[in-house]
């Protein structure tokens, strides 16, 4: 069975710890998971990802967390080919901050822009974690667990 690749950034561990629950949720259906830190994952492993739900919470002004500036300097840039590759993202924020989960929508869209496929529309959680669970099992569902 194809892996389900769970990556995440994270500032405060809001958005590490859902990863966490992601992670569980996929595996007590038997998934094959792989959780790993944004900036851990390189452009060349990422390119052979199928399988790929991004959990991600925004800093300073829309920004992706520390834990992902490198990964995100990175792919900004590069010219490399996600269209392997099947995602969704799960955006952490609040909605008092001007540019409202900016770092989600900026992966989401670079994704999509290297030719991966989008298959469950981004879910956006404002202050907290609401409907993670949904977005969770729709996209498991989705990738064709
Ligand atoms: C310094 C700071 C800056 C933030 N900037 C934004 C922002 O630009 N956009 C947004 O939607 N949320 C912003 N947030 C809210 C966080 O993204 C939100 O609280 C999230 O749940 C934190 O997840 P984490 O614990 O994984 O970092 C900011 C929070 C802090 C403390």
């Amino acid at each position: 069975m194809t892996k389900l690749n769970i990556i995440y950034a994270s500032e405060m561990g809001t958005a590490m710890a859902l990863a966490e629950d992601v992670e569980v949720t996929a595996k007590n259906k038997g998934i094959d998971t792989e959780l790993s830190e944004m900036d851990d994952v390189s452009l060349e492993s990422l390119q052979d990802m199928e399988r790929v739900m991004v959990v991600i919470s925004s800093t300073g002004d829309g920004d992706v967390p520390m834990m992902g500036e490198e990964f995100w300097t990175a792919i900004e840039k590069a010219d490399i080919d996600l269209s392997k590759m099947n995602y969704s993202v799960c955006a952490l924020g609040n909605k008092m901050y001007f540019n409202f989960c900016g770092a989600g929508k900026k992966i989401d869209k670079r994704f999509s822009e290297l030719g991966a496929t989008c298959v469950v529309n981004r879910h956006e959680c404002d202050d907290g974690i609401d409907g993670w669970d949904v977005w969770a099992e729709e996209v498991i569902s989705a990738l064709g667990y």
